[in-house]
Parts: C-alpha cells; sequence; structure tokens
C-alpha cells in the first residue's frame, strides 16, 4: 500500500539517547523534554514552550488559560478535525462555525466579523491542512476587536506567513505531533504563546497545579498530568533539525502533482503571496464531473491510501443535531477534496498515472 505519509524518522537516529534513557531510568521531566522545548521555541521564534499530550489537550489548556466558561462563545474555522470544536463544548462554551475560503480552506475574515458578539470571547484560526493563509488579516480584526487569537496550528509546524513562523503569530499557539504531521512523537502536542502571564499558567496547570521554589513544592491551583516523555521528546528533537528539508521536499512533490493534476481539472488548495506552506497534506478539489469517492475505491484497489480533505464541523452529527446545520463552502470542500500519498521518495508518477487511468 502506497500511504499518505511515512515518518520522517527511524530507529536508528534515536537509538543513542534510547540507549541512554533505559540505563538510566530517567523516563520522565528530564534534560531531552527540556530540550524539546527549547527547540520548538528557537524555531517558532516564540518565548514559550509547553509539550502536551496532543493537540486536544493543549487546546483544551489554551481555552482554559483564556478562562472561556460555560455560555462563552468560541468562534471557530468550520474547516478542520472536530477536536477544535470538540474543546469549546468540553468547556460548555458555544462554538460559532465561520465558514472558509474555496481557495485556502481557512476562515474568512468577513464571516469572523459578522459573527462577533457581546458573548464572543475567543478566536480559534485552523491552519487548514498545514496552511496558514490570511492568519495575519484574521490576528488584525481580533486585535481590533480586543479578542484572543488561538492558532490550531495541529497540522503546520514548519508553516510561516510574511516570514513570521506559526508559533509566533497568534496569542496561542497549539501543535499535534500525532503520525500523520510533518513531525511526529507517536502522539502529543505542544503549545507556544508569547505572554508571561500565560506561560506561567500552562507552567503551573501542566504540572499539577504545582510550584516549585527552593526544593519545597506547592500546590496553587488544580492541574493535570499532559506530558510528553524524555523517549517522545528525542523523536521530537530528532525531526526538528530535519523540518526545512522536509518541507522542501514536499513543496517539490507538491509542485510535480500540480503540473501533472491541473491540466485535468484538480484544483490545488491555495496559498496565498508570502505562506511557506509545509504541505502537511496534499489536498485537491476534484473536477466536478467526477465522483471522489469513487475515485478513492478506485486507487484504493490500486494500494494507494487516499482521504477526504477534512471536515465541516457543523455538518457532523453531533453538532448539526445540537446547532442547526448550515451549507457552508466547508461542506462542499468536505465532499470534493481528497489528499494524495505525499512523503520522501513517494512513487507519485504511478499515482498519477493511475488517476489518469481511472479518468
Ligand atoms: C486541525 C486539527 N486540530 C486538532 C487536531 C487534534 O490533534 P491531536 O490528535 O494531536 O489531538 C487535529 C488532528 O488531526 C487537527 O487536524
Amino acid at each position: 500500500m502506497i500511504r499518505l505519509i511515512k515518518p520522517y524518522i527511524s530507529f536508528e537516529d534515536v537509538e543513542k539517547e534510547y540507549r541512554e534513557i533505559f540505563e538510566s531510568g530517567w523516563f520522565t521531566k528530564g534534560k531531552y523534554v527540556e530540550e524539546f522545548r527549547r527547540v520548538i521555541r528557537e524555531y517558532t521564534g516564540a518565548n514559550y514552550a509547553h509539550l502536551t499530550t496532543s493537540a486536544t489537550t493543549a487546546l483544551m489548556m489554551a481555552l482554559r488559560a483564556l478562562e472561556i466558561k460555560p455560555g462563552d462563545e468560541v468562534i471557530v474555522s468550520d474547516f478542520s478535525f472536530p477536536a477544535t470544536a470538540n474543546v469549546v463544548e468540553e468547556l460548555g462554551a458555544i462554538p460559532i462555525f465561520a465558514d472558509v475560503s474555496l481557495e485556502t480552506f481557512n476562515m474568512l475574515p468577513e464571516e469572523l466579523e459578522s459573527k462577533i458578539t457581546e458573548k464572543t470571547k475567543a478566536v480559534i484560526f485552523v491552519d487548514a491542512l498545514g496552511n496558514p493563509s490570511g492568519i495575519h488579516q484574521i490576528k488584525e480584526i481580533c486585535s481590533r476587536y480586543d479578542l484572543p487569537l488561538i492558532e490550531d496550528a495541529a497540522c503546520a509546524i514548519g508553516s510561516s506567513e510574511f516570514g513570521e513562523k506559526c508559533g509566533n503569530i497568534a496569542d496561542i499557539t497549539c501543535f499535534s505531533f500525532h503520525p500523520r504531521k510533518l513531525l511526529t512523537t507517536g502522539e502529543g502536542g505542544a503549545i507556544t504563546c508569547n505572554d508571561e502571564t500565560l506561560h506561567r499558567f500552562f507552567e503551573i496547570k501542566l504540572n499539577h497545579g504545582a510550584v516549585s521554589e527552593n526544593g519545597k513544592i506547592e500546590f496553587v491551583d488544580f492541574g493535570y498530568n499532559y506530558r510528553l516523555t524524555e523517549l517522545q521528546a528525542v523523536m521530537g528533537i530528532k525531526q526538528i533539525e530535519k523540518l526545512d528539508e522536509i518541507v522542501r521536499s514536499r513543496n517539490l512533490i507538491r509542485d510535480s502533482y500540480i503540473e501533472a493534476l491541473e491540466p485535468l481539472g484538480f484544483e490545488v488548495q491555495k496559498v496565498s503571496e508570502g505562506v511557506r506552506h509545509n504541505v502537511q497534506s496534499m489536498v485537491f478539489k476534484v473536477p466536478k464531473e467526477i465522483n471522489r469517492d469513487e475515485l478513492s475505491k478506485y486507487l484504493k484497489n490500486e494500494n494507494i491510501e487516499t482521504t477526504i480533505g477534512t471536515y465541516s464541523l457543523s455538518g457532523t452529527t453531533y453538532f448539526k443535531d445540537k446547532y442547526a446545520n448550515v451549507q457552508y463552502n466547508s461542506s462542499s470542500l468536505e465532499y470534493s477534496t481528497i489528499t494524495l500519498p505525499c512523503y520522501n521518495g513517494v512513487d507519485n508518477k504511478l499515482i498519477i498515472e493511475r488517476i489518469r487511468g481511472f479518468l
């Protein structure tokens, strides 16, 4: 099977450090966790970085840091993985779904402005499939309305807009290190921010609510354990070293897909001027006359893995039943997009040939 992605890490990359960790028995809260935090700060340019068990727990912590309460409204991009809105729901707040551009698949500025009310307490902008196009425009609107901006950059490590890396644009940024991402720790996530008060909040909340001074531990708040292990941190450190190279090579694969598929009527997810896209997912809108699901089925029979772009959150069964369903651009994207395999060494000539065969 040609898979959607292959991890950019091998056992040999981590063998030396793993041996040392197993011999020392130091599996948690050690030097590799601190080193991973440091390299995330250095890579993104953010002042502070915290590690979490997933982007979902990172997003949950972000909302807690902003003191989101039951009844508050949080505006979220409607084209995303359900975790983006689930965390709002978990706190008893109300996710307000903002439609997205049919070109970049990201939150539309006019949609955001039209949805702001007295109850709006935060905005979650999603870098759809790793693409941060338009985030600065959304940030400008948030500043004008004095609303905190959370960037759901679950897919976007390595992306940037106008030279500013994801992780150093919004008030709080949340990353995922799930195996579908460019950088994986098996499961895992991170939060970055520049504000010291937010940093202090995460430092305490992610450590069971504890502060430690002169060797004395005091529990000043209730808190959680959403920590990554030393083993996971080593995986992260090894991949961040080659992240820029990974992004470069994925963009070359993207170019060759575009060259072959656009003449056949496929439309690639657009990237705005000034954006570096990490190409976390290689997504096309299929031509109108083609049935996307039939194409996926055909490619599966040819041992080629594909999937949809992502979901219209307001159209998922839970959110549709709870809040009225609206026909958004995101619904049409959910049904017209396809993700194709993309990784170093992928045989995309074969994939393109098979797509031609289907046509
Ligand atoms: C946009 C977005 N947000 C959040 C998540 C959840 O990430 P995690 O699996 O690390 O919790 C995902 C997962 O793919 C995602 O794509």
